[in-house]
């Protein structure tokens, strides 16, 4: 088995240096838990970046996957498998009905697949001109060059110009900039529901309404990015569904749809889908029989053990728990978010610091730029374990 001291000297040789990890082994999971290479516990706030719902080593899905690779492990989507289908079939009737679904690998394909379906909806729509997407500033849509062109945040495009054209960021939450920068060219509006990578930023009910409202006025096509708040993260199913009168015409998925396994889908109304034709867009691995058992175990589980319920009564513990922190000068002066995708928004540029101390004291905690701290434990978590998170964290927040 290998050593921290081992990976380490190995990942400096070998591993591009593109990721500024924390000094951390994990070899083992458990529900909320995470062991080191040394046996040491933690307790988990990040679950690999909000992929991990279910919590980790998930009995059902770790049987769904050995059934799986012992039975079939890849074909292509040249052929039919099993479990592809009927994941599509499960996903359209918890977005509602009425839709159809593609897999993709990852968010950021996810988002390529929404993209590239909502151009070609507009071209044949609109002409050949309706092609441009309009997002939110401070968005996170992920990393390959279309999604990262649709991001909102310069500062991880200007290393990379020139990005695909066609998109333009508006502020959240401003109705007003939204109408302006929609016309005839507009072939999508892109939205994360709350947006998770930009800190834990909501959209406002009133605000996502008139965007909806506006989308269909102009006939524009609404994206909601879901690939992080998707799969009971802020409590419904969904976190549109959260929303009164919202309803996206693309939802785009990914994170903890098969609890870890790299999985993403795009659900499209009927009418949109129906602008794909074959030999416009594909993946060598995407759909495959071994994710989609373990999505639909995922899915499954999710409902069983009802995680839509406990999501809101641990979230909000942790956030009545945070705002307590705040009122009694603990040096958190926002908290932020919805279910158990929540932020805390320190007073002061310290986030990376609190987070480094919370894992020498056993608390797996991601920072947000310079001063917001983000929680998102598995939903599986339990109020002594909330309670353990907000203990660890007043400790650490008063020593930094
Ligand atoms: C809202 C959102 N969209 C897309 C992505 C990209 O997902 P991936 O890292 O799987 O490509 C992320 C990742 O954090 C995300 O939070």
């Amino acid at each position: 088995m290998s050593t921290l001291q081992e990976a380490i000297r190995l990942d400096d040789a070998y591993h591009v240096g593109m990721y500024a990890r924390k000094p951390v082994l994990f070899v083992r999971g458990e529900g909320a838990r995470l062991f080191d290479d040394a046996g040491r516990e933690y307790l988990d706030c990040v679950s690999g970046i909000g992929a991990v719902n279910l919590g980790h080593a998930h009995p059902a899905v770790a049987e769904a996957v050995a059934r799986q690779v012992t039975r079939l492990v890849h074909v292509s989507n040249l052929y039919y498998v099993e479990h592809r289908a009927e994941l599509a079939e499960t996903l359209v009737a918890l977005a509602g009905g009425g839709r159809k679904a593609f897999f993709t690998n990852s968010g950021a394909e996810s988002t390529e697949g929404a993209i590239k379906l909502a151009r070609r909806w507009g071209v044949r729509r609109r002409g050949p001109s309706c092609v441009n997407v309009v997002t939110a500033e401070r968005s996170f849509h992920g990393r390959t060059l279309a999604a990262l062109a649709a991001t909102g945040q310069p500062a991880k495009q200007e290393a990379f110009a020139p990005l695909p054209a066609g998109f333009s960021h508006v502020p959240l939450n401003d109705i007003g900039a939204l109408e302006a920068a929609v016309d005839a060219d507009t072939c999508a509006v892109m939205l994360e529901p709350i947006q998770g990578e930009g800190g834990v930023r909501p959209c406002d009910p009133e605000y996502l309404a008139a965007v909806r409202r506006l989308c269909d006025e102009r006939d524009v096509l609404l994206v909601l990015d879901e690939v992080q708040t998707g799969f009971f993260r802020t409590g419904p199913c969904f976190a549109f569904q959260g929303y009164d009168g919202v309803v996206p015409d693309i939802l785009t998925l990914a994170k903890s749809l098969a609890n870890g396994l790299p999985i993403g889908a795009v659900v499209a109304t009927d009418e949109v889908a129906g602008s794909f034709a074959p030999g416009d867009h594909g993946s060598t691995f995407a759909g495959g029989p071994v994710v989609c058992a373990a999505a639909r175990a995922t899915i499954e589980a999710l409902h069983a053990e009802e995680l839509g319920m406990r999501t809101r009564l641990a979230g909000a513990r942790l956030a009545t728990g945070l705002r307590d922190m705040a009122a009694t000068g603990a040096g958190i002066s926002e908290v932020r978010g919805t279910g158990l995708m929540v932020a805390a928004e320190l007073s002061r540029p310290v986030a990376a610091q609190v987070a480094s101390s919370a894992l020498a004291e056993g608390l797996v905690l991601n920072s947000i730029g310079d001063s917001v701290i983000r929680f998102l434990p598995p939903l599986v978590c339990s109020d002594a374990e909330i309670d353990t998170i907000l203990g660890t964290l007043d400790a650490v927040l008063r020593e930094v």
